[in-house]
């Protein structure tokens, strides 16, 4: 919020910052008043009580118009910074959204419809350009929020809402769900990367490509996507064209940073710590400890960091 990074954080900021200043020029001005009456109409041994003044009309008008025109001038400044913080200002017509973020217990979905890509957690899009965005919850109400981007806005359940997500320099925003939404509400992160326009569109290719599905026989990793299939993971998540999308896609889960709404560094070891049991890492999630064996663990392991 203090070091904002596109456009639409920027006038959020110098509205803080301006409110800020003009609070603190307010304070020291009644501050210095109260200090200087506090000495120049000190009472003296012997001095009479001073005499009170009534209805003095310039006085009068000076305090009630002085601060109508600063509440007015205030009134202006968040009217401008609305409009500027949210140029999308609801739905834009029939235009298609660029990016569709949907809010879960407690995990974000991720799709780029042009793209058909579909990823979790991690956003990734290209720097100075503004993707046109809509926000969805498949449950309860979460809020979208990446201090140096964007303002809070709330995913809603039944009611799709619409912004502009950009950046104006490449890096890596952190952002949280900023709406109490369950247990896990705190382990609701995402991270936006913001990346050249080459990059960024070498990552969507990536991710547009289908996932690797090697034979059974294919060593660990064929071992691998078989436990995929039978031990129930197929149930709730995708990879490519199979599977569901219940829980976050797992196409190219191995080419992300983290694990479980930013819970867990995506390694080898963590994703073993995660599969044993998902309820110890993360309790109350709706992925069940499916009981693998340490042999099943440790090839779907193999097969899932391969997915770049
Ligand atoms: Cu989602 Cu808090």
């Amino acid at each position: 919020m203090l070091d904002p990074q596109s456009p639409q954080a920027r006038a959020i900021s110098d509205l803080f910052n301006s409110t800020m200043l003009l609070a603190l020029g307010i304070l020291a001005l009644v501050t210095g008043l109260v200090v200087y009456a506090i000495f120049r109409f000190r009472h003296k041994p012997g001095q009479p009580d001073p005499t009170p003044v009534f209805g003095h009309l310039k006085l009068e008008t000076a305090w009630t118009v002085g601060p109508l025109l600063i509440v007015g001038l205030l009134l202006g400044l968040v009217v401008f910074t609305v409009g500027e913080a949210d140029p999308a200002g609801g739905e834009n017509g029939n235009k298609q959204p660029d990016m569709i973020i949907v809010g879960h217990q407690w995990w974000w979905e991720i799709r780029y419809p042009q793209a058909s890509v579909v990823t979790a957690n991690e956003i990734h899009i290209p720097v100075g350009k503004s993707l046109y965005t809509r926000l969805e919850s498949a449950d309860v109400i979460h809020s979208f929020w990446v201090p140096q981007l964007s303002r809070k806005l709330d995913l809603t359940p039944g009611y799709p809402t619409y912004f502009y997500l950009q950046a104006s320099r490449p890096g890596v925003y952190q952002g949280a769900c900023a709406e109490y939404c369950g247990t896990e509400h705190a382990w609701m992160l995402l991270r936006v990367t913001a990346q050249t326009q080459g990059d960024y569109d070498a990552w969507l290719a990536g991710q547009s490509r289908p996932p690797a599905m090697p034979p059974p026989t294919a060593g660990q990793l064929g071992k691998g996507l078989q436990v995929f299939k039978e031990e129930t993971c197929i149930s709730c998540h995708a990879l490519g064209q199979i599977g569901k999308h219940v829980g976050p896609d797992l196409s190219h889960v191995g080419s992300r940073n983290t694990l479980g709404a930013g819970i867990l560094t995506n390694t080898p070891a963590n994703l073993t710590k995660w599969l044993k049991d998902p309820q110890a890492v993360k309790p109350g999630i709706l992925m069940p400890n499916v009981r693998l064996t340490d042999d099943e663990v440790q090839a779907l392991v193999a097969y899932l960091e391969a997915l770049k």
